[in-house]
């Protein structure tokens, strides 16, 4: 684990190489592992993989997802914030499963 944490960093280049379904099966099971409050699990997942919609959602917010257009591979994550106050933190420890599992895999 402590090596993982190490080698842990944001990565915003990525090869023109497509995640294989061995690897994107790791990553969301590792992301419908995580913990939630009450066990509520408020999330949806939904993988992109689509030039066309990766170069929008690269567009969808002001700053900092450019680097999607260029990606192989996005995860949405859609909270249901009507089944949990605490939405937001449950996403977020769910999401933070996902590069931890990528190195795991191999990924990047
Ligand atoms: C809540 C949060 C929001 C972030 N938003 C973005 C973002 O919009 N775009 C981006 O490229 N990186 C984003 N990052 C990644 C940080 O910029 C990055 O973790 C930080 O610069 C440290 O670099 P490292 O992850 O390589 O250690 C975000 C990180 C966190 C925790």
């Amino acid at each position: 684990m402590i090596d993982l944490l190490r080698k842990r960093r944001s990565i915003r280049k990525f090869l023109p190489k497509k995640v294989t379904r061995e690897h994107t099966d790791i990553i969301i099971e590792a992301a419908l592992r995580a913990p939630s409050s009450r066990g509520i699990n408020p999330w949806e997942f939904i993988l992109v993989d689509d030039p066309e919609i990766l170069g929008k959602l690269s567009k969808s917010k002001q700053h900092g997802a450019e680097f999607l257009k260029n990606a192989p591979l996005a995860i949405v994550v859609c909270a249901d914030s009507t089944k949990s106050d605490v939405w937001v933190e449950d996403c977020s420890i769910a999401a933070i499963n996902y590069p931890a599992n990528s190195s795991f895999a191999g990924a990047w």
